[in-house]
Order: C-alpha cells, then structure tokens, then sequence
C-alpha cells in the first residue's frame, strides 16, 4: 500500500511506515503507553527481525503523523501461524499506542488499517494479536482466535503426582545446537494443533548467560525429545525464594513430557508456584485433578487480512468433501465482495468468485475468523445470530472447522 494522507479533524493526518528518525519517538511512545513492569522493555522490536520466508512479508513498524509529530506507532512481525495441519503465512501485531492527548479521534483506526492493507499487500493472509481492547479490534473486523489459559501450579503437587517416565530421558540445558530439533519439534506440536505460532529460537540460558532464562532439553537415546523455557519471577507467597514462569514446553511424547517437568520442578527447589499454559485435554490437566481456575486466561485475536487466500492456505479434515457458498462482506477487499464457493476436498481447499450464487453463509471478518480458528462453533453462532447461514450450511461448517482448542502457546 503506498503511503495515505487522511485530514482528521483540524490537522493533517499521515498514516505510513516510520523513518529513521521517528523510530526512537515511536518506540518512547508504545514503551510509555506499555509501561505497567518497571523496567519493561518497548514492545517494538529493537533487535534484528527474522528475515520473511520467500513471498513471506517483511516486519513491518508504521506510525501515524499529524501535523509532522509522531502521534501513534504500532509494529507488526513476519510469523507462521498454523491451521489443519499448514501454516499460514501471517504478521504478529503488538505495541498499538496512540499518544494519550489524540487518543478517541480514529488515529488508531487508520494506524491498524493502514498496517493491516500493508501487511496484506505484502502477502500476509492473517494478522493475530493480543487485545488490551477487544472493542477497538473487534471494530476493525478482529475476531477472537482463541484463549492463552494460564494456570498457577503448586510445584509440590508436580512432585506427588507426576509418575516417573519410562524410559531413560535425561534433562539438560539448551544448546545453540539443539535449535533445529527445538524447532522441529515446536513444528509438530503446531502441525497436531491449532493456532500455534512459529518458535521463535533458542534464548542464551544458564551457564552461558547466568541470569537468562532457562532453557532446557530432554534427550531420549541422544535424540531431542521435548525443551522447556523457564523464567524465575518474584515469589506471590512467603516461603518462596521465587515463582516459576513456564514460557514454553514442548514434548514429542508422554514420557518426555513428564521428564520435563519433573525436571524442572526438581532444579528449582525453592519455588512453591509455576505459572503455565495448560490446554483442555493436555497431559498435565489430566494428571493435575485439583486445577484452580486460571490465573490468566488471555483471549487472543485474528484478522483474516485475505480471506481467499487464508482459506486456500490452511489445513481441512482429511476425508471430507464440502461444498459451501460463502458471503463475506469485509471492507478490507471493496471491489472483491459477493459469494465465493469454498470447496473442500482430500484435506485441502480451493475458493473462487460464484458471482450470482445464493449464498448458504452471510457473515462479516470477525466472525468468520472466529470460526477459522476453531473458537466458534458455527451451529451455536447461526443460533446466536452471528452469521446467517443456512442450518444445514452451519453443520458442514461445524464439520469443516472442527480441531482441538486454539491456543497461542507464547505471549509475543
Ligand atoms: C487502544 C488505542 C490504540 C485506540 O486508539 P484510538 O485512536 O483511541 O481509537 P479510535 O479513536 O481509532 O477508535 C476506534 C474504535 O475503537 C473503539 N475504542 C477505542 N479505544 C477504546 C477503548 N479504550 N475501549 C473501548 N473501545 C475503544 C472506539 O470506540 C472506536 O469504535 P467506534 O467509534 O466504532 O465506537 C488507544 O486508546 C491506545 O493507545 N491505548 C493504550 C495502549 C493500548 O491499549 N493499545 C492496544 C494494545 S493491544
């Protein structure tokens, strides 16, 4: 998309990628707007950004200008996210600040819009990101993806409960060489699941970097089978030394898994609580029958920036053929509006104009993300009146998009 003046109230509006200037002013601006850790670091990325992927879109740092004052950034990252089976290539979206005194006047608006056509230009089909305000996304065709459910563990309880694994895999810290089996194994576990978004490599972890997180693999017959990556935060209760802060794990088996945990609350003696993501249906629910209700439970969302092509690019059951005529209506493709026939065959789709054709399903972006990612169940939302589709319609629907819960493993 090529740069865009908007007149908004009394100045002159310009919403485009920042300049090399601007930068140290819009990362000021997202750090103020992000502060609630002291010190917490700006979320616009400092570091250098992971090269695109061929026809993958590059990272992407806009900023909307009034009246030649930076007065609102926001960054988006090249990742893959994975859907079916297939990874999608799509942008990470975080740092979205407005400066307080514009704030409430549609900057934010164009700013996201703009990034999201861009993104979109650059070949991105989807744009996922956490909301600190579900209404501000939703207004602009977001829908919600799916949750982050974040769970308090007592570490004692991992010590009773957990069994000893079979086999003999042994724990030790990640290696700059362990990437590649870390990465492949954060592949599979995306490939069996639902919304998981690429790894994003190996941090520096102890001894190598003492105070860095830790980082930690299990082998099994000298083969990688499963890393965590651990933090240490300060302690919520007294007695602890500290609390943990499982920021990934990854197994390729059960017996890996339980490896890995047993673990860690092994080589951390002095915590009392490790805070983790625990999916429906994940080994560690299954073992933990006393789970409280999660500390955090963060809803996460999508922007199908290209709805064709999204549709095209991810995975569908193996085994089902479906045919369904789809109405989006999304002002992110005016021109490109009317019925489009999805059709479902052998795991894969394929979707083309169907000018002329009733459609079985009417519905807007933020639904029907909602429904690519698993998070809405197509039957309940027609009930619910979300989308207008026909009932048969919304149980080929239900067929189509079924998978387990989509979660987003890592906050980004
Ligand atoms: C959230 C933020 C980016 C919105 O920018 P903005 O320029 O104030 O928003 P806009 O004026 O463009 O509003 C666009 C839409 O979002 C809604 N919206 C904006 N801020 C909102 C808020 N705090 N709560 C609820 N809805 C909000 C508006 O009502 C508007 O929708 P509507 O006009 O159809 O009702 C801005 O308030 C901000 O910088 N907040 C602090 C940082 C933050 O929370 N960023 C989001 C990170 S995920």
């Amino acid at each position: 998309m090529g740069e865009a003046s908007h007149p908004l109230g009394a100045g002159t509006l310009e919403v485009r990628a920042v300049r090399g200037p601007e930068v140290a002013v819009a990362r000021a601006l997202a750090g103020a707007a992000f502060a609630d850790r002291d010190p917490r670091p700006s979320p616009v990325p400092t570091g250098p950004v992971p090269a695109p992927g061929p026809g993958e879109p590059g990272a992407l740092h806009w900023v909307a200008v009034e009246d030649g004052a930076v007065v609102a950034s926001a960054a988006a990252r090249p990742r893959g996210q994975w859907f079916g089976g297939r990874r999608l290539p799509v942008v990470t979206l975080g740092g979205v600040a407005v400066e307080v005194t514009h704030r409430g006047r549609g900057v934010g608006r164009e700013l996201v819009g703009g990034l999201f056509a861009a993104a979109r230009d650059a070949g991105a089909v989807a744009c996922v990101l956490f909301p600190s305000t579900h209404r501000f996304y939703a207004s602009l065709g977001c829908g919600a993806g799916g949750r982050r459910p974040v769970f308090a563990l007592s570490t004692e309880e991992l010590r009773q409960r957990l069994p000893r694994p079979r086999g003999d895999a042994v724990l030790r810290f990640a290696e700059p060489r362990d990437a590649a089996a870390v990465a492949a194994l954060s592949a599979g576990r995306a490939a069996r699941g639902q919304g998981f978004v690429d790894h994003d490599g190996l941090p520096g972890s102890p001894p190598e970097d003492p105070a860095g997180p830790g980082a930690f693999v299990v082998e099994t017959a000298g083969v990688v089978t499963g890393w965590c990556l651990l933090h240490r935060k300060p302690a919520t209760r007294a007695g602890a030394a500290y609390d943990l802060e499982v920021a990934d794990l990854v197994a390729a088996d059960a017996d890996s898994e339980l490896a890995l945990w047993r673990g860690l609350v092994a080589d951390t003696p002095q915590a009392l609580r490790a805070d983790a993501v625990v999916p429906a249906g994940s080994l560690l629910e299954r073992r933990l029958e006393r789970l409280q209700a999660p500390v955090e439970n963060a809803t996460w969302m999508l922007r199908l920036l290209d709805v064709d092509a999204a549709l095209t690019a991810r995975g569908w059951p193996a085994g089902v053929t479906a045919e369904v005529v789809l109405d989006v209506t999304d002002p992110l493709r005016p021109g490109d509006d009317g019925p489009r026939r999805l059709h479902v065959a052998g795991g894969r789709a394929t979707v083309e104009p169907a000018p002329g054709a009733a459609a079985d399903v009417a519905v807007g972006p933020g639904v029907l993300a909602s429904l690519f990612t698993g998070h809405l169940d197509p039957v309940q939302a027609a009930h619910d009146g979300l989308l207008d589709a026909r009932v048969d319609a919304a149980a080929v629907l239900r067929t189509l998009f079924a998978g387990p819960p989509a979660v987003l493993a890592r906050a980004f």
